[in-house]
């Protein structure tokens, strides 16, 4: 293969090692002694669960699972057949009773988990996600320590889950809310831990909930807001905050669930109660709290001139609010001067038939604008664009980048170019007209470009409601999906079928000059898409050159960028291969905060090789279902990766050469991925 041959001087070294490692196990050492049980739920409780909820003692009610006594005698258990009928255990005459060989069916799962005060004195295993039908997990009253595994939100079949009166420390896993998305979550308790933090909102707005009915966090240290959310859960029946220190108003909307029990006492919350109706709960529901909370069953608000401190948070929401419009950059610049422009036409910029382009002009007032509108932008109107109300999404150095809501209703991104760019008019306007041009699969298209009559410029895109890679390989947030190889290696083949188009694809080949994981957005199909290329021609050269330097702590910046400042289609690739390993070893790259070590992705892999631990580099989410991680295109991946990073920009392969080696080097097992998408066959845009 070209590629490989490239770059196998830098890495053929290096690899060695790695070639003999053809097969191995993603499991660990505990695993290995235990295949003779046909019911994984069985080998699970055994191998995993067992020993982490026992801690160091031992347990005399756990002591009953073990693999010389009947399964209807482990004590606190219940199974379920996969046709859903229970094992019944319940009479000791029964065969079932003393049938040793239930522990090899394998269509027999664990369907509940009972051990409340049984002296537990261990961990919460994240194994616990794996059981595939548990309904009940009921471990209250027990000394379990440590946190609660953020997999239990990614359970199947979880409707009740008690873990109160336990040592669970950390914060509640954002995932948990997943479990309201299969609308079996039924009742979820975790009174009496020492859970710190503010409890962290469903990953879908608006989540219901809709079996939900009791929900008790009372008694631990959650601070924070009210969690506005669960007054959504319209099932709710009893709520249980008390004895925390969450700080806020209460909101209003809390009375319009129909709630049988409430518990609010002794936190710090103030403002106006709702009002629940006459005397349905005591005044033991509230008390405890900051003395400015009123209203019945507490002391009524009164008419005190002085504000409330409910009032003043009040205040202080509507200043955030405001703070969060954009307006201020944009409104200032535009506003009182919109006056529908006429239409007019520019030579300069028709000679081009493949775009249809045209120029709204703002005339007159000195608020002179054009917005030049470009394939599938034709529905933009100047004055959509001027009165749209947007939130800041990121600055970076090319600027600013909002989420803007036109009037409409339809919402769309706008990058506020910073000032020193394109200072020479014409240089500029050609370099937009080539991106107007871009459209691929794997890249943002660009609709519009308006320039204003002080020299504001803004780029106006689509705006897709989507995750970035960074945020889905770095944050773990409620309803993250998870990321195996095969959806990691779309990703990846998106976008180097990205970068190759913006390189060889197009007349006038494209920089991107900002690859980075913050840069690429990630549907739900697994489909990649770029921002924010070919930004650096509109920067004029010495703030093009100073944001190169300032980009020192950047992990992405190939190290001929040290003397050369312009960024090029070798940076480029530079750039994909510390993405490509970010992929595979999960780790954010560069400096990640102000004290925090560099963190050389390249240097890792090398070290790694030379200790012959090539494997544990890989992140572990990665490599499950992995049985050879050769055949199933990861190791060539990593090489890929490497010969990407080569120091010497000469022997790295081009974008074209990357695509073709990760489209020879598949996943093998891609079950999980190629039936929605692959058959989408490039709705969006007619290039993919
Ligand atoms: C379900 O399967 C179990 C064992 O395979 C069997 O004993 C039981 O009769 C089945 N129940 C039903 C309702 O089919
Ligand atoms: C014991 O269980 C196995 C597996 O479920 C079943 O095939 C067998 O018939 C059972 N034996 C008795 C005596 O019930
Ligand atoms: C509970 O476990 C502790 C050690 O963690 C032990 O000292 C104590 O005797 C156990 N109590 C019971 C009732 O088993
Ligand atoms: C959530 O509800 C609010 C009002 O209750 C509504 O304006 C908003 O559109 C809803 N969002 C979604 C995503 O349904
Ligand atoms: C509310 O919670 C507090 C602290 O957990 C407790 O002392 C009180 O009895 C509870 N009150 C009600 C009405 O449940
Ligand atoms: C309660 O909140 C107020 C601000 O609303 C704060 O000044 C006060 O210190 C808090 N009290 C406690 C006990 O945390």
């Amino acid at each position: 293969m070209a590629v490989m041959r490239i770059f196998s001087l830098y890495i053929s070294i290096t690899f060695f090692f790695l070639c003999k490692t053809s097969t191995f196990s993603s499991s660990s050492s505990s695993s290995s002694s235990s295949s003779s049980y046909s019911s994984s739920d069985v080998e699970l409780l055994l191998v995993k669960i067992k020993p982490s909820l026992k801690g160091n003692t031992e347990n005399l009610v756990l002591s009953s699972w073990n693999s010389f006594t009947p399964l209807c005698q482990w004590k606190g258990l219940k199974w379920v057949f996969s046709n859903a009928s229970l094992l019944s255990c319940s009479h000791l005459s029964s065969p079932q009773w003393t049938n040793l060989s239930l522990h090899k069916d394998p269509s027999l799962y664990l369907f509940s988990l009972h051990l409340p005060s049984v002296n537990l004195s261990g961990y919460l295993p994240r194994e616990i996600a794996e059981f595939s039908m548990l309904q009940s997990l009921y471990l209250d009253i027990n000394s379990l320590k440590g946190t609660i595994p953020y997999e239990l939100g990614y359970t199947y079949s979880l409707s009740d889950i008690d873990l109160s009166y336990n040592f669970f420390i950390g914060v509640i896993p954002p995932s948990i809310w997943n479990l309201c998305e299969s609308e079996k979550l039924v009742s979820l308790k975790l009174h009496g831990n020492s859970l710190t933090g503010s409890v962290s909102e469903p990953a879908l707005p608006n989540s219901s909930c809709s079996n939900l009915q009791f929900l008790d966090f009372g008694s631990n240290k959650f601070s924070g807001d009210f969690p506005d959310f669960v007054t959504k859960f319209g099932a709710l029946k009893e709520l249980d905050l008390g004895d925390n220190m969450f700080v806020s108003t209460i909101p209003q909307s809390l009375a319009g669930l129909r709630l049988e029990k409430l518990n609010l006492s002794h936190n710090n919350f103030s403002g106006v109660l709702p009002y629940f109706g006459e005397s349905k709960f005591g005044f033991d529901a509230f008390e405890g709290n900051n003395p400015g909370l009123c209203g019945p069953p507490l002391k009524s608000c009164g008419n005190n001139s002085s504000l409330s401190s409910g009032a003043v948070a009040g205040i202080v929401i509507s200043l955030m609010t405001v703070s969060v419009v954009l307006a201020s950059l944009l409104i200032g610049y535009f506003q009182n001067k919109r006056r529908k422009g006429s239409v007019e036409s520019e030579d300069e910029l028709n000679d081009d038939d493949d775009l249809e382009e045209e120029i709204d002009e703002e005339s007159g007032g000195g608020g002179e604008g054009k917005l030049m509108i470009f394939s599938g932008g034709e529905n933009l109107t100047l004055e959509d664009v001027l009165n749209a109300s947007g939130q800041v999404m990121e600055k970076t150095c090319y600027g600013t980048a909002y989420k803007a809501k036109l009037v409409d209703g339809s919402t769309i991104a706008l990058r506020l170019l910073r000032e020193d760019s394109c200072k020479d008019k014409n240089s500029c306007l050609l370099v937009i007209k080539q991106l107007a041009k871009i459209r691929h699969e794997n890249l943002i298209p660009l609709r519009a470009f308006y320039q204003g009559k002080r020299g504001e410029k803004l780029l106006i895109y689509d705006y897709l409601p989507l995750r970035t890679l960074h945020d889905l390989l770095h944050e773990i947030k409620a309803g993250r999906p998870e990321l195996n190889w095969a959806r990691r290696h779309k990703i990846a083949l998106g976008i180097a079928r990205g970068l190759a188009y913006l390189h060889t694809g197009l007349d006038v080949p494209i920089t991107h000059a900002n690859v980075r994981t913050k840069n690429v957005l990630v549907d739900d199909f697994f489909v990649a898409r770029l921002t924010d290329f070919g930004l650096d021609k509109l920067m004029i050269p010495s703030v093009a050159d100073e944001m190169v330097a300032l980009a020192k702590t950047d992990g992405y910046k190939a190290p001929e960028l040290k003397e050369m400042k312009r960024c090029n289609s070798r940076t480029d690739v530079y750039a994909f291969g510390i993405l490509l390993l970010e992929i595979l070893i999960g780790k954010k790259p560069g400096r990640n905060g102000r004290n925090s070590e560099f963190m050389d992705l390249p240097s890792i892999v090398k070290t790694a090789v030379l200790k012959e631990t090539t494997m544990e580099v890989f992140d572990v989410e990665l490599l499950k279902g992995i049985r050879s991680p050769m055949e199933d295109g990861l190791v060539p991946a990593l090489k890929l990766a490497m010969g990407c990073c080569a120091p010497m920009a000469s022997v790295r392969p081009s974008m074209e050469e990357v695509v073709r080696h990760l489209e020879e080097n598949r996943p093998r097992n891609r079950s999980a991925l190629y039936s929605p998408t692959e058959t989408r066959s490039g709705s969006i845009t007619p290039f993919s």
